[in-house]
């Protein structure tokens, strides 16, 4: 059976944080926009995105429970809600997530490049090498 997207509900806080500390984000908040993938009724999975006040869409947070990656659930939710919005859309990714976000219509941009305002929205980090996003529509 396939999934299905929708908005999240208020009672879906907790589930999703469970999503965000299983995917190993201890300092997440669910806030933005947020979205939900459900399966047989089962929240599976999620993703957040916040509007910048020039406009510009920023992805946070997308996560597929672990049990149910690689079936496609992820791209369909993605997909779904890029096509909700006529904007431009920015992410930020680590390098191994590159092939998936490009799959689905975004491409590497360089550091140059990027708008402050999405900048700032990212903790610079030492840890791993941060791969800024972008899509148009
Ligand atoms: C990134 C993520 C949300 C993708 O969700 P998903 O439901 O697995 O996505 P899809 O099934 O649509 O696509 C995943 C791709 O990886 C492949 N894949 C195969 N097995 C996989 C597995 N066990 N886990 C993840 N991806 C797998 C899929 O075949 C697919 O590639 P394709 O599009 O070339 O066929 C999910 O892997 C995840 O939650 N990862 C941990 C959290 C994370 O890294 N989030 C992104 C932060 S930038």
């Amino acid at each position: 059976m396939g999934s299905e997207i929708s908005r999240a509900a208020v009672v879906d806080h907790d589930a999703i944080l469970e999503l965000h500390h299983e995917a190993g984000w201890a300092q997440s908040r669910v806030d933005g926009e947020v979205w939900v993938a459900r399966e047989n009724g089962e929240l599976v999975g999620s993703l957040q995105f916040e509007e910048l006040p020039c406009g510009l869409l920023f992805i946070r947070a997308m996560v597929v429970r672990a049990d149910s990656r690689g079936r496609g659930i992820g791209g369909r939710m993605l997909d779904e809600i890029l096509e909700t919005r006529l904007s431009d859309w920015w992410l930020e990714c680590r390098d191994e997530r590159i092939p998936f976000y490009s799959k689905h219509g975004f491409h590497v941009v360089q550091e140059q490049v990027i708008p402050a305002a999405v900048r700032e929205l990212v903790r610079p980090r030492t840890d791993r090498r941060q791969n800024f996003m972008h899509r148009e529509t």
